[in-house]
């Protein structure tokens, strides 16, 4: 059995000050709340802040992105052991958003995956593929490419320090979410491709998150399905009280 998992990805919002604000709220609604896993994902600047607000809680801390060298002339860039050392258990590696934006290639999604794992953190990988992709049916094909590139030569032994996020693109902040069905049908495309790629039992311990208008009403329908183990959240994750009706009605 996977233990849900719900991520807040917070994206470019809330000021330190704001952070501990919200982070404070999460932890009073959900601080001890054993039944899923929770992670809040604010700004570099504001981790520190957020961290020591769910500090002696259960939630977990993570950043949105890094750069996979541990130190050199990148300007403006954060390296794994920063991101760590400001708190963070996870790290999230090929958004969409940092995907389109900011060019970053499947080659570099492996590179940070790895320097991720060898820096002791634990990446959440986000796949998903755009409307127009979708609209030329090539979801599986694109999604596919992500996998087999971002996770090019990734020992299985890796593989249980790993999250998935699917995220299709034309579900992120449209309000256009992907069906329970939709959703499901990639997930189960994604966890066959890691059954093929490495072992079913690999496999099947991998926890898949789905993202893209993920809401209190229809976080249910989502998780009740086989191969989706839970959310990584945009929008609804900057307000305490839809993000917590988000974990509660997960588990
Ligand atoms: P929304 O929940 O705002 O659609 O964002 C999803 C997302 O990109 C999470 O990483």
């Amino acid at each position: 059995m996977r233990k849900p998992f719900i991520a807040g990805n917070w994206k470019m919002n809330k000021t330190a000050e704001e952070a501990a604000g919200l982070a404070g709220k999460i932890k009073e609604n959900v601080g001890n709340f054993e039944e899923v896993d929770i992670l809040i994902c604010p700004p570099y600047t504001s981790l520190l802040a957020a961290g020591q607000a769910v500090k002696d809680s259960l939630i977990e801390l993570g950043a949105q992105n890094m750069h996979w060298e541990n130190s050199g002339a990148f300007t403006g860039e954060v390296s794994p052991q920063m991101v760590k050392e400001s708190g963070c258990k996870f790290v999230i590696a090929g958004h969409s958003e940092r995907r389109k934006y900011f060019s970053e290639t499947n080659q570099e999604v492996n590179k940070k995956i790895k320097a991720a794992i060898s820096a002791g953190l634990l990446p959440i990988v986000c796949i998903g593929e755009t409307l127009e992709q979708r609209e030329q049916k090539k979801e599986r094909e694109v999604v596919e490419k992500q996998l087999k590139e971002g996770f090019d030569s990734l020992p299985e032994e890796d593989l249980g320090k790993i999250t998935v996020a699917y995220e299709p693109v034309w579900a992120i902040g449209t309000g256009k979410t992907a069906s329970g069905e939709q959703a499901e049908e990639m997930h189960s495309f994604i966890r066959e491709w890691f059954k093929n790629a490495y072992s079913s039992q690999t496999a099947e311990k991998l926890r898949l998150l789905y993202g893209g208008s993920v809401k209190p009403g229809n976080i249910k329908e989502l998780i009740s399905k086989e191969n989706i183990d839970g959310a990584l959240v945009g929008g609804a994750s900057l307000k305490a009280d839809d993000f917590t009706e988000i974990v509660k009605n997960s588990a």
